[in-house]
């Protein structure tokens, strides 16, 4: 039987990739004067099936771009590719907020559905619905469960699980519902001042609440929701987040958040502001995922 043939992208995590069993292959980027981007295979795969995997961060709009060109070269070489892309970017965009807003989502997944990949497989795409916009078939898995069994080795007293945002909610209650711990959620505005988290649906007193989110990127959702937690009489201020981006002012963010403890996993590159986070790999859950594809 021909082993597996691995390409590994530039945006993947060295944690993700580091145990992966067959033939490693890493693609050869140059970039010429002008900054136009190009690609090369070192090895011979014609014809093989093969797995790429790379995320969409940092740098989302250029990777898309590159994504494009390794699917390319890979499709004239008859390769059937299945793309691991544990960050799928742009799926936050799946609404238009207001007239003449682009749809990024859409306009990604439209990029993605025609670049002659067999498959895509992700984790934790902000909503699930996301692939119904796919017009191959998209895998979704999730982090949850791994991030969960992280934060349930804490001794947690009257644990409540807390949605961030209303967007959350699904999510959040199904956490809660198999941690056996209780739900709440944080209403939240995004304005001229940024985040504002006004309301906290149900009761965090005296519990220690475990925040789910999907994205931390600025951290100002995290900072505001564990603000409101702390104000409500919260006891411990515990967070899990699947995609940890860490843009803009995330340095601050995390101060003022005040968090007790912070799991993520590492679809994306380790980014050395998240220290003192604990870094959560998703390798188990892509090597089951792909064991039944
Ligand atoms: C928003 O809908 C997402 O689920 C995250 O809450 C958001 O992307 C976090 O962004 P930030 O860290 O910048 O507040």
């Amino acid at each position: 039987m021909e082993s597996l043939i691995w390409l590994i992208g530039p945006r993947a995590s060295k944690t993700c990739v580091s145990n992966l069993k067959g033939q490693i292959v890493e693609p050869i980027w140059h970039r010429f004067p002008d900054g136009e981007a190009a690609v090369e295979i070192p090895s011979e795969i014609w014809g093989r099936s093969l797995i790429w995997i790379d995320s969409l961060f940092p740098h989302p709009t250029e990777s898309l771009w590159e994504l494009g060109l390794i699917a390319d070269t890979l499709c004239r070489q008859g390769c059937q590719v299945t793309a691991v892309i544990p960050y799928l970017a742009f799926m936050r965009q799946d609404t238009s907020c207001h007239p003449g807003h682009s749809l990024g989502a859409k306009v990604a997944a439209n990029w993605i559905s025609q670049l002659g990949l067999s498959r895509i497989v992700t984790v934790d795409p902000h909503i699930n619905q996301v692939e119904g916009f796919f017009s191959i078939p998209l895998t979704v898995t999730t982090a949850q469960p791994l991030l969960q069994a992280a934060v349930l080795e804490k001794d947690l007293h009257q644990p409540v699980v807390v949605a961030p945002d209303l967007g959350r909610t699904k999510e959040a209650s199904e956490a809660a519902r198999s941690m056996k711990a209780g739900f709440a959620a944080v209403s939240k505005t995004r304005g001229p001042q940024g985040v504002i988290a006004d309301k906290l649906l149900g009761s965090v007193r005296g519990s220690d609440v475990v925040i789910f989110d999907d994205i931390l990127s600025t951290g100002a959702t995290l900072a505001q929701a564990a603000q409101i937690c702390r104000e409500q009489g919260a006891r411990r201020i515990f967070a899990c987040v699947t995609h940890g981006l860490g843009v803009g002012n995330v340095r601050q963010q995390l101060e003022n958040a005040h968090l007790d403890h912070l799991w993520m996993t590492d679809t994306v590159p380790f980014n050395p502001i998240f220290a003192n986070a604990t870094i959560v790999s998703i390798a188990p859950l892509l090597h089951a995922t792909l064991s039944i594809l």
